[in-house]
């Protein structure tokens, strides 16, 4: 998909696509993305700024599930179009003077990128001029340890983001891929999950006769569910 805005052209990557290419400079060292991170998952996100409130806050609390995301082999990858200074002044700060919903003394130990010349935020589609010409959007990507992109979501300047969700949509990728299932509204691990529908009349008449050992219950032909244990769940994408 492409924006054109004032004769510029801003690219959006798409859920099933490589996760765009590039190099950069971050507050934990130089980064070739996503050839360095081949074998985990990895959050990449954009915040509109240092040194202000939303995003302190939001970098606060990443940083503080920093250990959870690493135990579903998660990594953290920051970026705004701060530069590097500004990015370590920040940071510093935020660990030396703020405390915030009983979180302080907090270290961010992940990578921030430095991208004042935008390029990264413009490949990743983090500019949406209609929200700001001169910050990113609160963008996040999920991508898989092949570097496809699995998951966007998009946040306007105002709207910090919630955590737990982030680590919800985390675990549910990498479930679905684990079990070849889809995870209903709301599910979190021990909740039922989606069979996909049948691919033929058979195996859908199978499953409304209860016949299909993959399947606990259908709803009607379309709509059948099974038990997934939590702890299967957990061990299979947490990390003792
Ligand atoms: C904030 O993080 O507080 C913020 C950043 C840009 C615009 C509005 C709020």
């Amino acid at each position: 998909m492409e924006q054109v805005q004032e004769q510029q052209v801003f690219s959006m990557p798409r859920i099933g696509d490589p996760a765009p290419e590039f190099k950069a400079v971050t507050t934990q060292g130089p980064i070739n993305f996503p050839a360095d991170y081949k074998g985990s998952w990895v959050i990449l996100f954009s915040h509109p700024a240092d040194f202000t409130p939303v995003c302190t806050s939001e970098f606060m609390t990443f940083a503080t599930m920093e250990d959870k995301f690493a135990q579903a082999n998660t990594k953290l990858v920051g970026l705004s179009v701060d530069g590097l200074y500004s990015h370590i002044a920040w940071l510093r700060t935020i660990k030396e003077k703020i405390e915030y919903k009983g979180m302080k003394d907090v270290e961010v130990n992940f990578p921030l990128i430095e991208d004042i010349s935008m390029e990264v935020a413009k490949k990743y589609g983090m500019i949406q001029p209609s929200e700001a010409t001169t910050k990113a959007v609160r963008a996040v990507f999920f991508i898989d340890p092949k570097g496809v992109i699995r998951a966007i979501i998009y946040y306007p300047l105002s709207l910090g983001r919630n955590f737990d969700e982030l680590y919800r949509v985390t675990i549910a990728l990498q479930a679905a891929d684990e079990f070849d299932i889809a995870t209903p509204a709301d599910w979190r691990p021990g909740d039922d999950v989606i069979i996909s529908p049948a691919g033929s009349c058979g195996t859908a008449k199978d499953r409304m006769e209860g016949k299909d050992s993959k399947v606990d219950d259908c709803k009607d032909w379309f709509f059948c569910t099974r038990k997934l244990d939590k702890d299967k769940v957990l061990n299979a994408i947490l990390k003792k």
